[in-house]
C-alpha cells in the first residue's frame, strides 16, 4: 500500500486542482483591510490556493504532512514571489510568526479522525493567528459520505486508469476511500465527517469569533443538510 497521496499527487490537479481557483476568490472576499497579508495555507496539497493567493500580492507559506504533494507545489511554484512549502503538519506547525490569515481547504480537516485533534489544530491556528486575524475552512457532514457511499468511478490517467471507491461505515463515522491504480498501486484514505455543531462549538471555546458560514461557494446558507460547511472564523482583535 502506499502513503496517502503518494501517487494521487501526480493526478490531483487534474481531477480536484479548479476547486482552488474558486477557493482563492472566495478567500479574497474576507480578507482584512490591511497592507501586506501574510497567509498560511494548512494542508495545503500541490499548492494551487497558496500560489494563486501568492499572485494576488499575499505572503503564503503551505504547509503539507505529504511529502510528493509539497513536491508537486514545489514544481508549480517556478519563479512566483512570496510563497514557500513545506512538510509538516497541520496539528502543530513549525511557524515562528503570526500570520492575518490561516486557510484549510477541501475537506483537509475530515482527514483529522477525532474532535480532539480538530481542537488541537483549532488552537494552533487561533495562536498563529494576529488579533483581527481570519481562518477559512471547510468541512464534509456526514451527509456528504452517505450519499456517496459505495461511490464507485474508474477514471483515465496517463498511461492507464486508477479506480475510485467510496464506502462510509455509519456505526464508526469513518469513511474509507481506496484510490486503486493500474499498475496495481493503491492509497486507502480515511476521513471523519462533522457537524456545523460540533465545529461551531470548538471554535468558540478556542476563542474564535465565526463571522460567516455557508453551503456553497455561491454563499448560500448552511442548510440541515449541507453536505460541505464553509466557516470564516475570526480571532477577535
Ligand atoms: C483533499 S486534499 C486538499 C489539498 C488542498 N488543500 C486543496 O485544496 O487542494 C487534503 C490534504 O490534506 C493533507 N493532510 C492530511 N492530514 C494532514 C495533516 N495532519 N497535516 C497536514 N496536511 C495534512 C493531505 O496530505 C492532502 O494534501
Amino acid at each position: 500500500m502506499a502513503k496517502n497521496y503518494q501517487i494521487l499527487s501526480t493526478i490531483y490537479d487534474t481531477y480536484w486542482g479548479s476547486f482552488a481557483q474558486r477557493y482563492s476568490e472566495l478567500v479574497l472576499n474576507f480578507i482584512p483591510e490591511k497592507g501586506q497579508i501574510t497567509v498560511l495555507d494548512l494542508a495545503c496539497g500541490t499548492g494551487s490556493l497558496a500560489i494563486n493567493l501568492a499572485r494576488n500580492g499575499f505572503n503564503v507559506k503551505g504547509i503539507d504532512i505529504s511529502t510528493e504533494m509539497i513536491e508537486v507545489a514545489n514544481l508549480k511554484k517556478n519563479s512566483i514571489k512570496g510563497v514557500e512549502f513545506k512538510v509538516d503538519n497541520m496539528l502543530n506547525p513549525d511557524i515562528n510568526r503570526k500570520v492575518d490569515i490561516i486557510t484549510c481547504a477541501f475537506d483537509s480537516v475530515n482527514y483529522l479522525l477525532n474532535s480532539s485533534d480538530v481542537r488541537k489544530m483549532f488552537n494552533s491556528s487561533f495562536e498563529l493567528l494576529h488579533p483581527g486575524g481570519r481562518f477559512i475552512f471547510d468541512f464534509n457532514t456526514e451527509k456528504a459520505y452517505r450519499k456517496n457511499n459505495n461511490f464507485e468511478i474508474r477514471r483515465m490517467v496517463p498511461g492507464g486508469y486508477y479506480d475510485h471507491k467510496m464506502t462510509y461505515n455509519s456505526h464508526k463515522r469513518l469513511a474509507q476511500t481506496i484510490f486503486e491504480f493500474f499498475d496495481g498501486q493503491w492509497e486507502l484514505h480515511i476521513q471523519k465527517p462533522y457537524e456545523y455543531k460540533e465545529i461551531t462549538q470548538i471554535l468558540q471555546q478556542v476563542g474564535f469569533e465565526i463571522l460567516f458560514t455557508f453551503n456553497n461557494f455561491k454563499g448560500e446558507p448552511v442548510k440541515q443538510d449541507s453536505d460541505r460547511v464553509f466557516v470564516v472564523a475570526e480571532k477577535p482583535k
